[in-house]
């Protein structure tokens, strides 16, 4: 285990890692950081060969000390899939999705939660509590099952219906807020006072985003160590991104890859864009989205706490941030599902609207190397797709195909 210490990004105070934290004392999120050299000397890419495909081949980058207190469902190396009949479309033929509906848990969610509650086992953390759109409360409450941590759970009422299904199985106590994930994150935030329970909200631990970033591993290694051109993903809290950001950051640390970032896209819907609004305005930070709403249910986040740490991994990367609209997702759903036979989930969607609109615009030239991240599978959200269908009596006929 290579950890070294955290850091705030923000006023770079250092923290030991070996005790529960949460945030820094300025109230910014903490980072993990490793001992970059020894790592360099201890993980080889040609090891990488020889270990399980799960997210696990990258231990050297990774916060868990011991091998007993990793907790996993078998998360990670989810395909990375060519488009070729939507790259031929839009005249990208190097059109990438990767799929985060292949995971435990349906969605990257899984990422973080194996590696948060391993991190939270070993840290002898017994109850956790935390505010969810839905797919993370599900992804914790499976992995805390599984690691025998107790853990509450408060997600909106507006939340797909199959998160609470996906939560109560697990044994987890859910509660329903008729209200924002905002607002759940308040109830979270005075119960773990009262209580003294851990806090597992987005980023107010650290090690979620360490499970996040395995994403940013498995491109580059998919892709054979050559970075891609453009990397597009849609954002709610923003874990995903920065993960994505700070992994490509540490292949870059130790010369795994050489160096040219990807340009990160940070996809919003129209109702619920704060990220887009800030990066338009040049602003380091969000201001609260009022009224939030869009069918992409996870990217209802008015006010990431990450949100500098989203902006700065765009900014740093010449990326963008766009917003597209509810409408223009579901098409994309489709599109994504008639064209390549892939049922993703609206978030992931949403990343097909953006790279069509970057195209469109000359943001994206033909030849280059595209992702989109797919975060989730469409199974998770039935209520996406309508369905028109004629019913049939025994002793009829089907009709000629049109
Ligand atoms: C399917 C899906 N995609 C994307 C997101 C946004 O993720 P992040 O918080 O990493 O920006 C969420 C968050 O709930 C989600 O459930
Ligand atoms: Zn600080």
């Amino acid at each position: 285990m290579f950890v070294s210490h955290l850091e705030c990004p923000k006023c770079k105070a250092t923290f030991e890692s070996e005790k529960p934290i949460q945030l820094c004392q300025c109230g910014s999120p903490l980072l993990v950081r490793y001992h970059m050299k020894k790592i360099a000397g201890s993980a080889s890419k040609d090891a990488l060969n020889s270990r399980k495909p799960d997210l696990w081949r990258y231990r050297e980058f990774l916060p868990v000390r011991k091998e007993e207190n990793i907790v996993s469902l078998g998360e990670g190396m989810t395909p990375l899939l060519r488009l070729t009949n939507l790259g031929h479309e839009l005249g990208l033929p190097n059109l990438y999705l990767k799929d985060e509906g292949m995971i435990p848990t349906g969605t990257f969610k899984a990422r973080g939660a194996a590696v948060g509650a391993s991190r939270a086992k070993e840290l002898g953390i017994k109850v956790l509590a935390m505010p969810t759109n839905g797919n993370a409360g599900g992804a914790w409450a499976s992995y805390c099952a599984k690691a025998g941590i107790k853990a509450v759970i408060v997600m909106p009422k507006n939340a797909p219906a199959i998160h609470r299904r996906e939560v109560a199985v697990t044994g987890a106590d859910l509660f329903l807020v008729d209200g924002l994930i905002s607002d759940a994150g308040q109830i979270v935030n005075r119960a773990v006072k009262k209580y003294g329970w851990f806090d597992a909200s987005t980023l107010k631990e650290p090690y979620r985003i360490e499970g996040k970033k395995t994403m940013g591993f498995e491109i580059a290694e998919q892709l054979n160590w050559k970075l891609p051109d453009v990397i597009i993903y849609p954002t709610g809290g923003g874990v995903g991104i920065i993960g994505i950001y700070k992994g490509l950051k540490e292949l870059e640390e130790i010369g795994w890859v050489d160096g040219r970032m990807p340009r990160l896209v940070a996809v919003q819907s129209t109702g619920c864009a704060p990220i887009v609004k800030a990066w338009e305005e040049r602003r380091t930070e969000s201001i609260f989205w009022q009224d939030a709403q869009t069918v992409a249910f996870g990217l209802t986040v008015p006010k990431p706490l990450g949100d500098f740490l989203v902006l700065e991994a765009i900014y740093n990367t010449k990326g963008c941030a766009i917003a597209v609209q509810d409408d223009d997702i579901l098409k994309s759903q489709r599109m994504l599902a008639t064209r390549e036979g892939l049922f993703v989930c609206p978030e992931g969607a949403a990343t097909l609207s953006a790279a069509m609109r970057l195209v469109r615009e000359g943001w994206i030239k033909s030849q280059e190397n595209v992702v989109l991240l797919n975060t989730g599978t469409g199974l998770k959200y039935p209520e996406s797709v309508t369905v028109e269908f004629i019913e049939l009596r025994p002793e009829e006929d089907l009709p000629e195909v049109e």
